[in-house]
């Protein structure tokens, strides 16, 4: 969760505000601050310039110094904190900096902390866009999961309010916007990160689909869920054979903005929603095992990016598919050589259990068919071998349309979820040709990676569609700028983007 923290937007001049801790920056290089910054120095006579001098400060991205004022400005504390090379600045950049004021604030227990937008001025960057990093950064960079502490470990004092200063009124309108657009997207991040650190006891596919329908209920968005009987019913086989070995039953839920709006493009997001990956009887080894509780974070992803989308109240008609299963071997699970049938009648033949989320994610693919989308994204922990292939800098990006590609591309890039592009090429099929059905769920070790997005591209007709193999990217062992340790949310602020830009 993000602590409870007011953000305001007010014009002034930041040499007069009262406050804890008053965040300024400077870029990479920079001998005599201007702006903002510069003013503070001023009033400050040259403190800042000293540590420059000094050489205790140079403006790397994230670095922060502290200078106590003693009275020469109302502020009791001013944090400059470093943006890097000014020609290199981005939104990304601004999010890495907010962040790391942020943690210093929290650090110094500074209950009201003042900034200034890092980027609008001397930056170039877009006064709405650099404010809503701005909130991005600060809040994503104070959550944390104290749920099941009754004492959390050295409980941290967070910041009670967060003020955006600006001097200039013309910008105020745009800056406020940001911030709302930002506060959204943040706590929306949060809202997935919840769903992903709960442990897998009480996050099963019932608790999942009982908080989606919660949170729907809270924005303004139609749920619908199928349980066994609709499953059965609708002939969802990969689904219903995956969870054959759980007694936590499957749970799919269907989230939908502007239902009834037959005017307005759709677009479908689907995410994989594994409530813990055993492997099933092809069982995983115990080693790291306690990690597959993250293999439901694109489908939490998708939820969070709902709720977004529902709050933002973007002019589009979206759905969110997100199937929620355990898979858990057992004397009634599925069994490698078992061959299941799809929602749309297609077959796959059984060669690893471990291979379930391209499974669950077929169903609900062939199930999209019938909103006869604009586009489909899917966001699926699928291969470990997408983490092989490109670390944790990047997801792996499949698609059939160049023109979604390349959006997505671009998208990722601005919010900082970066993606890669990975091939389709139709001599991937042979590797899961089967004797048996139509494919195979598993390819073996080489090309694990293509060959898992040319399984779900069988199962995909009739849209453009683009399959993000995010493994690598929600979960991560120390805490790294803005994400913090364990979920990162990843998925949803790419989503929220990409489909603003569409709106
Ligand atoms: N959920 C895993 C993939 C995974 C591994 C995600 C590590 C995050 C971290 C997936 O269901 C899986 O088990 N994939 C197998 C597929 C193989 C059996 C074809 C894999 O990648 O090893
Ligand atoms: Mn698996
Ligand atoms: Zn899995």
């Amino acid at each position: 969760m993000i602590p409870k923290i007011d953000v305001v937007v007010q014009q002034g001049n930041v040499t007069a505000i009262e406050t804890d801790a008053l965040v300024v920056n400077l870029f990479k290089g920079v001998r005599k601050p201007g702006g903002a910054t510069g003013a503070v120095d001023r009033a400050l006579n040259g403190a800042i310039s000293e540590l420059i001098q000094q050489g205790d400060l140079d403006g790397t991205l994230g670095q922060t110094a502290v200078i106590y004022p003693r009275g020469a400005i109302p502020a009791r504390r001013v944090i400059v904190v470093g943006l890097g090379d000014a020609a290199r600045f981005d939104l990304e950049g601004v999010r890495k900096a907010a962040a790391a004021a942020a943690k210093k604030a929290r650090e110094l227990k500074a209950k009201h902390v003042a900034t200034i937008v890092h980027g609008a001025g001397i930056g170039g960057l877009d006064p709405a866009e650099a404010t809503q990093a701005v909130v991005e950064g600060s809040l994503l960079a104070l959550y944390w999961f104290p749920k099941y502490q009754q004492t959390p470990p050295d409980p941290p004092a967070f910041p009670e309010k967060l003020t955006i200063v600006e001097f200039d009124a013309s910008k105020i309108p745009a800056l406020e916007e940001g911030a709302r657009v930002g506060r959204v997207v943040a706590e929306s991040v949060a809202f997935t990160r919840d769903l992903v650190m709960e442990p897998p006891n009480i996050a099963t596919p019932a608790w999942l689909a009982q908080r989606a329908r919660e949170m729907a209920e809270e924005v303004g968005l139609q749920a619908t869920v199928l349980t066994d009987p609709e499953l059965e019913e609708l002939g969802m086989g990969f689904i219903l054979g995956v969870a054959q070995g759980s007694a936590n039953r499957p749970h799919f839920v269907i989230l939908e903005h502007n239902k009834d709006r037959e005017d307005l493009p759709t677009m479908v997001l689907v995410g994989k929603g594994i409530t813990f990956d055993t492997g099933g009887i092809s069982l995983k080894r115990s080693q790291d095992m306690w990690k597959m509780k993250h293999d439901m974070a694109g489908a939490a992803a998708v939820l969070g990016a709902m709720r977004a989308i529902a709050l933002l109240d973007l002019p589009l008609h979206v759905v969110g598919l997100t199937p929620f299963v355990e898979n858990m071997p057992d004397g009634r699970a599925y069994r490698p050589a078992d061959v299941l049938r799809n929602v749309r009648g297609k077959t796959a033949e059984i060669i690893s259990t471990d291979a379930e989320g391209r499974l669950i994610l077929s169903d609900a693919l062939g199930y999209a068919e019938r909103f006869h989308p604009d586009a489909v994204v899917d966001l699926a922990t699928l291969t470990g071998s997408q983490g092989i292939a490109l670390g944790h800098l990047a997801a792996a990006l499949f698609s059939n349309d160049d023109t979604l590609a390349q959006e997505l591309l671009n998208v990722g890039q601005k919010v900082g979820e970066w993606l890669w592009r990975m091939p389709l090429w139709d001599e991937y099929k042979e590797l899961i040709r089967s004797d048996v059905a139509e494919v195979k769920n598993s390819g073996g070790r080489k090309g694990s990676l293509p060959t898992s997005a040319k399984f779900l591209e069988h199962f995909t007709e009739g849209y453009p569609w683009a399959h993000l193999d995010i493994a690598s990217m929600v979960w991560v062992d120390a805490p790294k700028d803005y994400r913090t340790k364990g979920a990162t949310g990843y998925g949803v602020r790419l989503l929220v983007e990409w489909l603003r830009g569409r709106a």
